[in-house]
């Protein structure tokens, strides 16, 4: 029986289709069409490749059953036979599309030991990056007609939207990582014209959420998602080109030690009006505390450093760890830096009061009537504290606190704020009154003809 697929792509499914990414993810706003361009993209490689392997995945059996086996099963039916039992359609070319789920950290090693040619994620964000990492190790094939290759459909949120973000919205990758092997294709449902005229209502709906879920789900915006401590926080307001920093204005620097953990350090100027900008970021994993203190000196150039504000942690004595790490038995980090000619000042570790002054500063703050700025801005090439603020997450236990994480740039951010005075209330900006002779009152209590 010839199968007859049913339905166009639209122009952002079209590229989907032709990317030969090693890793594809297509993403962002809701009902854009991504499960669709998935299904159909695995039954036209399925056709087009005699004796493909493919695997589809869901991270749970309900999901898979409603998102993808059905309709597969209307769309296929006389086509592929399906196996229930095996969850597999099999087309009479002898290639396989088969369907899963990883409902469970442990359910990923079912598929230990097999070989796809083609694995797609679908709702990549509600897998971990272990899973995600173990799935990859199965994306393989001993063909030479065809390279193997990774389809991710996704939304913003849930436990896989950090590694979702880093590798195809913020492309910050690790030396294993090659970045000519990621491609993202943005989703918009306006892109979807079938569901934009068969159900108008949907869009209405959408676009009627809460301010933080309308980013995330109609705009598609990576940088707000469930959980999140610092919704306030938004590319367009706290992120700035970088410019010449007047000669005057206070300069100083804080830091997240780490040497097994990323070590953060962040360089930042002070305006006439009190407000702070992050312009330089160093952000290094094991390097000793004397490279990084050089580092810090180098960089830091002829500016003028009011002080260094440094995680307390760094006056432990911790003897062998770190005699291991390059000091001696008995000295302190923060001695190994004072020996390369950098002084640290402890910084204030209250957590909460911390992150509340962190929030404070990423508040608008009038500067005239018509304008209001943040209290914080950063440079676009700090990028690692980009990447992570929006990522903190509020602790699943003390609501009032962010929960530990991929955060050592925040840290830093958090030390330098804290050591900033606490701000006074803004002073109110009057409103200039237009002249109304007939307004006037007749005597002059408050002054007004005066001024
Ligand atoms: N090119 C197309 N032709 C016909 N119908 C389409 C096409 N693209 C999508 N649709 C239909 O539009 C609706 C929404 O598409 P789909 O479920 O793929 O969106 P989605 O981006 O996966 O949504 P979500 O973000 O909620 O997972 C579905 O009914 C789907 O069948
Ligand atoms: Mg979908």
């Amino acid at each position: 029986m010839e199968l007859i697929l049913h339905g166009e792509p639209n122009p952002r499914q079209r590229e989907f289709f032709l990317s030969r990414a090693r890793h594809t993810a297509y993403g962002g706003a809701r009902g854009g069409g991504k499960s669709w361009a998935m299904r159909r993209k695995f039954v036209l490689l399925a056709l087009n490749y005699p004796g493909l392997r493919l695997l589809l995945l869901r991270r749970t059996l309900p999901e898979l059953r409603e998102n993808h086996i059905v309709p597969l099963q209307r769309e296929l039916h006389g086509a592929a036979k399906y196996s229930a039992t095996e969850r597999v359609f099999t087309f009479p070319n002898g290639s396989r599309i088969k369907l899963g789920y990883c409902d469970t950290a442990q359910d990923v090693y079912q598929y230990q030991g097999q070989e796809y040619e083609v694995i797609g994620l679908e709702e990549a964000t509600h897998f971990t990056e272990e899973q995600m990492q173990f799935l990859t190790t199965c994306s393989r094939t001993s063909r030479r007609d065809f390279t193997p290759r990774m389809y991710y459909t996704c939304n913003p949120g849930n436990v896989g939207h950090a590694w979702v973000k880093r590798l195809f919205i913020d492309r910050c990758y690790t030396a294993a990582e090659r970045p000519e092997d990621y491609a993202f294709i943005p989703a918009r449902i306006y892109d979807n014209r079938v569901l934009l005229e068969s159900d108008p209502g949907y869009l209405r709906q959408l676009e009627a959420l809460p301010e933080d879920l309308r980013r995330a789900h109609l705009n598609g915006d990576w940088d707000v998602h469930e959980g999140q401590y610092f919704r306030e926080f938004s590319r367009e307001k706290h992120v700035i080109e970088p410019f010449c920093i007047p000669e005057n204005w206070r300069r100083f620097r804080s830091m997240d030690w780490g040497y097994n953990d990323p070590c953060c350090v962040l360089w930042h100027a002070v305006d006439g009006e009190g407000r702070v900008y992050t312009y330089r970021e160093l952000y290094v994993r094991r390097m000793l505390a004397g490279d990084v203190a050089s580092e810090v000196i180098r960089l830091s150039g002829s500016e003028r450093i009011a002080y260094t504000v440094a995680s307390p942690d760094m006056w432990q004595h911790r003897g062998a760890v770190l005699a291991a790490n390059g000091g001696f038995e008995g000295e302190t980090i923060a001695e190994l830096f004072a020996a390369k000619g950098l002084s640290l000042t402890p910084a204030d570790n209250s957590r909460v009061a911390g992150w509340n002054r962190v929030r404070e500063y990423l508040a608008m703050r009038p500067v005239s009537a018509e304008k209001s700025l943040p209290g914080w801005q950063c440079f676009s090439c700090c990028t690692n504290l980009i990447r992570q603020l929006p990522l903190l997450e509020f602790d699943r236990y003390d609501r009032e606190d962010a929960a530990d994480g991929d955060d050592h740039a925040p840290e830093a951010l958090r030390y330098a704020l804290m050591s900033r005075p606490v701000r006074t209330p803004e002073p109110m900006i009057r409103k200039r009154k237009a002249y109304d002779p007939l307004s006037l009152p007749e005597t002059d209590p408050g002054g007004w003809y005066g001024k």
